[in-house]
């Protein structure tokens, strides 16, 4: 890479982004591309559905502008896209302050820190493009220069429509420098970025008593006073509060309901009526989208106390519960991880799907229904399919508790606690139960948490434990068959050619000698027994396994042993007892000598891979198989 070319191409990018020019020539600019003038709350909806929209065969909308960045939050970001596409058309909405509400760790400021960078990208567009007066503190839409007698025939003829009022700073520099000649006030693009406080502000309250309203509305500056003769004088004023510079964009105001009232009362005024008081001036105009954010609990007492109806009626509530898909979970564990020390390290297969599991867990509330525990409801909420349940029980169990999701665990304890494992292990590998010590230790040393809710996340952890305990096994004694999918199809084969034979009073070609023979019990009732199929219900069985075996094949699919979830079940638990014992031998850490060494390291190289084990993992998950099979 040549350092030097590659900063004069980014000079030269720059360069293009910068445009000066005057009124009359933004105002061509303008007749040709109306989208220069958008309102903040267009231009943000622009620029979430400029990136595309996808819709899954569900229906639901997918926006591209989030993908890869927040995952399991589908209500609550099609909430948001709702909210900025009706005030995009100008809609009662505009006027009111978002509000997320949610649990720490919950992705509030990660939605609304992509919408900052989003519009930083966005305004470097041509599609995204906006420009200002030039030396307008609050770089405001130079069509404010237009009398707003003259608006309304301008609206009906070049169909652009003209909100707000010059700031003070402008209207005296029209006034004085340019002697009301509109025509020629210097006009430039304005390219947004909350570095340069340019489009994007931020607000977070502090100690009430030492925080002043100019962080938010600007204030005098008593070093040109003087020269201006006034407090009054425009030029004697800052305007540079962050609600100011954030005209044209957004605000996040942060924690909005532990800040004073006092500051509170400026976002009414702003969101209801585009206006901000300041100072000695009149109101001032100002176009932005306020987004803050919030707890559960401040939420609470917000809505109970009377005094604050006013602003409960200006505020639009999107909830932002955690993720409750384990699958979503890991997807965030992933990117934390990318951006972490972690991503150096090897996650053995399980340990994010295990901690994933933990956290869910953590946040779902049991249902009333019976037969329904939480590690149920964490599958059919995944989207795995569960005996027994359909797509409506899963819709009654999520209307069950409309809260569910606002306590628990967050993405960030999960990590911390990942990493804390990492500075303790002496590889540089983290299995999953490695994993979940490091989140039980956590337990005991987390504040927040009472001894009895302690308690039960100390079960969850045995429940996940145990969930992990199986599929271990399996896979380590899948690992053990050469090539386990085609030993499960030949004995799915050699069951289902039974099968046939049995429902249809046939007998079965053997292969050896082509001598006809009759269907082999035996092997049928072996595998039945397996999942507790009994005598007087295995003809039934097997023929609701010929019914779909036809109906795969009339839709021309393949039966395979995984097409059947309890043939399945049933062909791999015969599979694995045959092996039961060899795996226990070859696995327990007492048998040393050297034909089981042998088998376990072509075990574990096996693991390695086809299961995405390392050197470190796989022998670790041998020796854990081990024991629980000793058991
Ligand atoms: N659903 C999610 N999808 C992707 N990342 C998430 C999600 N939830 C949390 N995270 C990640 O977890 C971390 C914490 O989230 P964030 O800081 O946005 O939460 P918050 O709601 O603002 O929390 P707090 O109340 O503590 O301020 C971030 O790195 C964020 O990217
Ligand atoms: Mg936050
Ligand atoms: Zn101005
Ligand atoms: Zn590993």
């Amino acid at each position: 890479m040549d350092l030097w070319e590659r900063i004069r191409e980014y000079q030269h990018r720059e360069q293009q982004l910068s445009w000066h020019g005057t009124f009359r020539e933004y105002f061509e600019r303008v007749l040709q591309d109306p989208r220069l003038c958008r309102l903040s709350h267009a231009r943000i909806y622009d620029m979430i559905a400029d990136q595309g929209i996808d819709s899954d065969d569900m229906g639901h909308k997918h926006y591209r502008f989030f993908t890869g960045e927040l995952f399991g939050l589908q209500e609550a970001l099609d909430q948001l896209v709702e909210y900025f596409q009706s005030a995009a058309q100008r809609l009662e909405v505009r006027k009111r302050i978002l509000l997320l509400m949610g649990p720490v760790g919950g992705g509030k400021s990660t939605v609304v820190t992509l919408l900052k960078r989003g519009l930083e990208r966005y305004s470097r567009t041509n599609q995204g493009a906006l420009y200002g007066l030039e030396g307008c503190p609050m770089h405001e839409e130079p069509l404010h220069l237009i009398p707003s007698t003259l608006r309304k025939e301008i609206a009906q003829h070049y169909g652009i429509y003209i909100e707000g009022e010059l700031c003070p700073v402008c209207r005296t520099r029209l006034r004085e420098e340019f002697r009301g000649n509109i025509e020629e006030f210097p006009v430039e693009r304005v390219v947004l970025s909350e570095m340069n406080r340019l489009g994007i502000g931020t607000f977070s309250p502090s100690d009430p008593k030492s925080q002043d309203i100019s962080e938010l509305t600007g204030s005098i500056d008593f070093a040109t006073i003087g020269q201006y003769g006034s407090e009054s004088d425009p030029r004697a004023y800052r305007f540079d509060g962050e609600l100011n510079i954030a005209n044209r964009g957004l605000m996040e105001f942060i924690e909005m309901l532990k800040a004073d009232e006092k500051f509170l009362y400026g976002l009414l005024s702003l969101s209801q009526e585009q206006q901000i008081k300041t100072g000695r001036y009149a109101m001032i105009y100002a176009d932005e989208v306020l987004i803050s954010h919030t707890n559960e609990a401040e939420y609470q007492q917000l809505i109970q106390n009377k005094k604050n109806e006013a602003l409960r009626d200006r505020i639009i509530l999107i909830r932002m519960p955690y993720n409750l898909r384990v699958s979503d979970e890991m997807k965030i564990y992933d990117k934390l991880i990318r951006e972490s020390a972690l991503h150096t390290v090897h996650m053995a297969p399980h340990t994010l799907e295990v901690a994933a599991m933990f956290a869910v867990l953590s946040r779902l509330k049991e249902s009333k229904r019976s037969g329904v525990s939480l590690l149920t409801k964490l599958k059919l909420y995944d989207g795995q399919l569960v005996d027994g349940f359909t797509e409506t029980d899963i819709r009654t169990l999520k209307q069950e508790w409309p809260d569910e999701g606002m306590t628990g665990l967050s993405p960030r304890y999960v990590i911390n606690r990942l990493s804390l494992a990492l500075v303790k292990s002496t590889v540089p590998c983290l299995n999953p139960l490695d994993a979940l010590r490091a989140l039980k230790d956590g337990l005991g040393q987390h504040s927040g948490f009472s001894a009895e809710s302690r308690d039960s996340l100390l079960n969850l952890i045995y429940e996940v434990r145990r969930e992990y305990d199986e599929l271990v096994t399996a896979e380590v004694q899948k690992a053990f068959i050469y090539s386990f999918e085609d030993t499960a199809q030949m004995l799915l084969n050699a069951y289902l050619d039974n099968i046939d034979a049995y429902v249809n009073h046939r007998k079965v070609m053997d292969a050896l000698t082509d001598e006809e023979i009759e269907p082999d019990e035996m092997l049928m009732r072996s595998i039945e027994e397996q999942i507790g199929v009994s005598e007087n219900a295995k003809r039934a069985f097997r023929e609701e396994i010929l019914i779909r075996l036809s109906t795969l094949s009339r839709r021309g699919q393949h039966f395979d042993y995984r097409s059947h979830p309890g043939l399945q079940a049933a062909i791999e638990a015969k599979l694995f007892t045959d092996l039961k014992g060899i795996v226990r031998i070859t696995t327990s850490a007492k048998a040393a000598d050297l034909v089981h060494e042998k088998k376990r390291n072509e075990v574990a190289e096996r693991l390695i891979e086809y299961h995405g084990y390392c050197s470190h993992c796989s022998h670790a998950a041998l020796q854990y198989v081990g024991t629980l099979l000793e058991r």
